[in-house]
């Protein structure tokens, strides 16, 4: 045991994330300015190859759950190679993809193949014209095609990311979660968090209370399903309902006590708190 990553506040690190890529094909308003944004040099991004040796020496010391993220980790040309040399690491259980889900109906056969297990898929509304707006780029369909081809290919749950901002999708609420009516969908929605420079405003941020009441006003049958200590999310599912509704309270109930992530960021810089000091201070990609 004396090889497993515990810190110094006990907690057990079981749970990997690697950052593939600063790069995004989307310019997310919240995450990214609309041009010049600052990359690091090719040269300096870890290599496939650095990336699956760090990533076995992580398993070697318990990781056993690895969450590729970007940028948009599907943009790497040695994605699939990167997914088959991971999944193949003894000892490691999951293999989860972050992605905005604009390419990824195509890859995903082949992804799967290649032993991705699980996909998340970013998606903030149901409605293309406001997509295009807050996305800066086209592409809404290609994300409903992409949560689709997940729930064709059996991926179960098929998790889906929407950041909930006051003014722009809160009154979507409501129709996200009727995406759980008849698909294996987990409609996850996130409060808005602060990053740098991202237009971050409190009056922005919608809480947890406040979505919950909406879900509850319009699907009484909302229950909790059982909580995990090192979950993020707090899980619900209506009664009927094949999928389920979650919310990520990183800003009004923090689960730092239970939190047992690592990031590993596309220059090799690890990373232990998503919101903690680091010698990179995280900009311009998806939360890694
Ligand atoms: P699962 O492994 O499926 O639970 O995914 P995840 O929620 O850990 O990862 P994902 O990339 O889908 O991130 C969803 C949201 O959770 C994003 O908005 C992240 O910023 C947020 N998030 C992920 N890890 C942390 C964390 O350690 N702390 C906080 N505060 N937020 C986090
Ligand atoms: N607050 C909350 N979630 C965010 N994401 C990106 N920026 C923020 C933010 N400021 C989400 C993405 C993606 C996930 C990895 O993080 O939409 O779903
Ligand atoms: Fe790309 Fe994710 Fe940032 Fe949007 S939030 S620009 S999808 S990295």
């Amino acid at each position: 045991v004396s090889d497993m990553l515990v810190d110094s506040f006990g907690r057990l690190h079981t749970y990997l994330r690697i950052s593939l890529t600063e790069r995004c094909n989307l310019r997310c308003q919240y995450c990214m300015p609309s041009d010049g944004v600052e990359l690091t040099p090719g040269p300096e991004l870890l290599s496939k190859d650095e990336i699956v040796r760090l990533a076995n020496l992580f398993v070697r010391c318990g990781i056993n759950k690895i969450r590729l993220t970007g940028g948009e980790p599907s943009i790497r040309k040695d994605i699939e190679e990167i997914c088959l040399q991971l999944s193949g690491l003894k000892g490691l259980k999951t293999l989860a993809m972050t992605t905005n889900g604009i390419t990824l109906a195509r890859k995903l056969p082949k992804l799967r193949e290649c032993g991705l297990t699980s996909v998340n898929i970013s998606l903030d509304t149901l409605v293309p014209a406001k997509f295009e707006f807050m996305t800066r780029r086209k592409g809404h369909e290609k994300v409903i095609d992409s949560i689709n081809a997940a729930v064709d290919l059996g991926y179960n749950p098929v998790k889906v990311n929407c950041v909930v901002m006051r003014g722009f999708n809160e009154d979507e609420i409501c129709n996200f979660v009727e995406l759980t009516r008849d698909k294996p969908i987990n409609i996850r929605f996130i409060e808005f968090m602060p990053f740098d420079g991202n237009v971050w405003n409190v009056k922005k941020l919608v809480s947890y209370s406040e979505m919950l009441e909406r879900v509850v006003k319009q699907f009484p049958g909302l229950k909790r399903l059982k909580h995990e200590p090192t979950d993020t999310a707090k899980n619900f599912q209506i009664e009927g309902h094949h999928g389920s509704v979650s919310f990520i309270t990183s800003m009004t109930e923090h689960f730092c006590a239970g939190c047992n992530r690592l990031r590993l960021l596309a220059d090799g810089n690890l990373k232990v708190c998503l919101f903690g000091s680091s010698e990179v201070i995280v900009s311009n990609v998806c939360p890694p």
